[in-house]
This record gives structure tokens, C-alpha cells and sequence, in this order.
């Protein structure tokens, strides 16, 4: 495998979705981790439905609208502000640890963000984060989200490089389907391994919210995919493409 491109997934995978909890308990004491598996399940789940309907708006319009459905449907009133704080959260997540060392060890390939956030709201977030990239390209330039094959074609757009020689990453298992489908070599960090996930079943007779949200978003589907490498952090790709 030369892989002459490393192209992330920026949701999930740079960035930890899971740092909303601290503005949403802020805005909401005790609804903090409801709210945010609640948000991130209708958030992707919108994304797919639009795609289907062909009926597009951008991942902001998206995680805005999954946010209104979130409030409402817990019986949660929000002042505008606190609304607003929220959403800005996007705007700020936290990288996972070891992002800014990997993409540092991984110079010499090029390296992008794919994902299905909007121009500014990537723009935006990338700034806020220090990451260095040679591109962030979002999906609106074709008005189709992941893991429609018009999205993953992006890349060879806007990089040149051809699907055998980028490798794509990302934790999101159905999104590592959708680019294995399309042709591109895939590593799929994933971070809950099935031993964990099945022990924090057996170890709560309620599952919390993160748990029943751990399991599904975070196992590989059944989609007649699979990805070619599975790896437990970002930290291992400069090895698996013989960088750094
Ligand atoms: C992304 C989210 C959807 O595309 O994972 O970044």
C-alpha cells in the first residue's frame, strides 16, 4: 500500500463529539449526556434522511434542527443563549489527544478532513484547533452527505489523488462502509472494542445513555463492508503508512 494521502473524518474521529456534554449538563443539570447521545443520533440520522429525500441543508441547518428535536422531546425549554452556546460548542470540540502528534508524524503525505460539516463550520473548527491540513473538504460542494459515493469523490477532486492511494480514516463504522465501498483503502479507528461494549451491557441492568449510544454508533455494522485496517487510535497511523 503507498498511500500518498491520509483523508480524516473530522466528527468523531479528530474531534470528540462527546466534549458537547460539558455545555449541554452546563445548560441542562442532569440531561447533559442524554441530550448529547440523543443530538448525535438524529444529527446523522437527519443527514442520511436529507440525502435520501434529496432534499440537502447543511450540516449546521442539520445539527441545529437534531438539536430542536433533542430539547423538544425531553420537555426541555431553552432560552436562545443557552441555545446558542451549544451549538457554538460545535465550533470548539476538543481534539482527541493524540490528533495534533499524528497529523505532525504523518507530514510528507498529503492530509485532508472529509466530512459532511459545512464549509464554515469546518473552516471555523480547524482554526480553532491548530491542525495543519493541505485541504478540509466538505460535502456540501455536493450537496449530498456521507456515504453518498458522491462525497468520498471529493477527494480525488480536489487532491488528485486516486482512491488506491489515499487511505481514509474514521470512527464512525458506517461511514468507513461507505468509503470502503467506494474504493478506498479505509482504517477504522475503533474505540470500543466488542469486550468492552459487552461488559458495560452485562455490568448495567439500565443502560445509560453513552452505553446505548456505544452500541449503536460506535460497533461495525452489518453492511457488507469491511474496513481494511482496524486500529484502537490515531496514534498507530504513521506506522501502518510507514511514516514517522
Ligand atoms: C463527519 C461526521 C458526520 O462527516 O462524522 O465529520
Amino acid at each position: 500500500m503507498s498511500i500518498k494521502a491520509v483523508v480524516f473524518d473530522a466528527y468523531g474521529t479528530l474531534f470528540d463529539i462527546q466534549s458537547v456534554a460539558e455545555v449541554t449538563e452546563e445548560a441542562f443539570p442532569g440531561y447533559g449526556e442524554l441530550i448529547t447521545q440523543i443530538w448525535r443520533i438524529k444529527q446523522l440520522e437527519y443527514s442520511w434522511l436529507r440525502s435520501l429525500m434529496r432534499r440537502y441543508e447543511d450540516f449546521s441547518v442539520v445539527t441545529r434542527d437534531s438539536l430542536v428535536y433533542t430539547l423538544r422531546c425531553l420537555g426541555l425549554q431553552s432560552e436562545p443563549d443557552a441555545f446558542e452556546r451549544i451549538m457554538d460548542k460545535y465550533l470548539h470540540l476538543e481534539l482527541y489527544p493524540d490528533a495534533l502528534a499524528t497529523l505532525a508524524a504523518l507530514r510528507g503525505k498529503q492530509l485532508a478532513i472529509l466530512s459532511n460539516g459545512s464549509t464554515e463550520m469546518l473552516t471555523t473548527l480547524v482554526r480553532n484547533s491548530g491542525l495543519m491540513l493541505d485541504a478540509t473538504i466538505s460535502v456540501d460542494a455536493q450537496k449530498i452527505f456521507k456515504p453518498a459515493p458522491e462525497a468520498y469523490a471529493l477527494i480525488e477532486q480536489r487532491l488528485g489523488a486516486a482512491p488506491s492511494d489515499v487511505l481514509f480514516v474514521s470512527s464512525n463504522p458506517w461511514d468507513a462502509c461507505g468509503a470502503k465501498a467506494f474504493g478506498l483503502n479505509v482504517a477504522w479507528i475503533e474505540r470500543v472494542t466488542p469486550e468492552a461494549m459487552a461488559l458495560a451491557c452485562v455490568e448495567n441492568d439500565v443502560l445509560p445513555p453513552l452505553t446505548m449510544f456505544k452500541a449503536l454508533r460506535t460497533q461495525l455494522d452489518e453492511l457488507g463492508c469491511e474496513p481494511d485496517y482496524r486500529i484502537r487510535a490515531l496514534a498507530e497511523l504513521p506506522a501502518l503508512v510507514g511514516a514517522g
